[in-house]
């Protein structure tokens, strides 16, 4: 798809086919919105999240990096974040990989990649954490995929170490993170199925930022 005009065109048939099926759907989309999820993937164009997950506008807010990474000193995701959790109360946080990665295959390779260095040093830091894991995996691809799902764990992690995260599921039982990652040859998505509240309690022995006292 090169065509710059084309998209107008698209943008108005998808505009006429949702008003087909409902004539207020814009109508009602103007007044608020009210997401259950928050979606953090990578910026990868083969990734369209809504469409993935088979939501409709409104229904899942949506950050991309490359990478889907959540860094601490990144104030666009803490702002993303905390948004999320303190004003629109989504009940799920997603932090949604894919296999096939290009930032993760890049952060596998041991040389200077210039501006990119800083952004991958984070994922490079996941492998350094699962060194021997890694290691151990013969097979490169098996490794590059193990990384993808490592460093989806590792940032639902940094999400769960934010304080307005904590604070809210300590008064409301939500959100819960979750760790996904999505096959691009399959169009499947994965569930990582990560011990939300084992990771919570583990992690609060060193970031426990429940209290503001
Ligand atoms: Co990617």
């Amino acid at each position: 798809m090169d065509n710059y005009n084309q998209i107008f065109e698209n943008n108005r048939k998808w505009v006429a086919s949702k008003t087909a099926s409902d004539a207020d759907f814009f109508k009602k989309l103007a007044v608020d919105q009210d997401p259950q999820f928050l979606y953090i993937g990578c910026s990868d164009s083969r990734i369209p999240a809504n469409a993935v997950m088979g939501l409709e506008p409104g229904e899942v807010f949506v950050h991309r990096n490359v990478g889907n990474l959540v860094c601490a000193t990144d104030l666009n995701v803490a702002t993303v974040i905390n948004y999320c959790v303190r004003h629109l109360n989504v009940k799920h946080i997603v932090v949604c990989g894919h296999y096939n990665c290009g930032g993760v295959k890049a952060a596998m390779q041991p040389k200077d990649l210039g501006i990119l260095n800083p952004w991958l040093r984070e994922i490079r830091d996941v492998y350094r954490l699962h060194k021997e894991e890694l290691n151990a995996i013969a097979d490169e691809q098996q490794r590059y995929d193990r990384l993808v799902e490592l460093n989806v764990e590792e940032q639902c992690i940094n999400v769960i170490k934010i304080a307005s995260v904590q604070q809210k599921f300590e008064e409301t039982g939500y959100p819960v993170v979750h760790g996904w990652v999505f096959d691009v040859k399959t169009g499947l998505l994965k569930d990582l199925k990560l011990d939300f509240e084992k990771i919570l309690r583990d992690i609060q022995e060193i970031y426990n930022l429940r209290d503001t006292k």
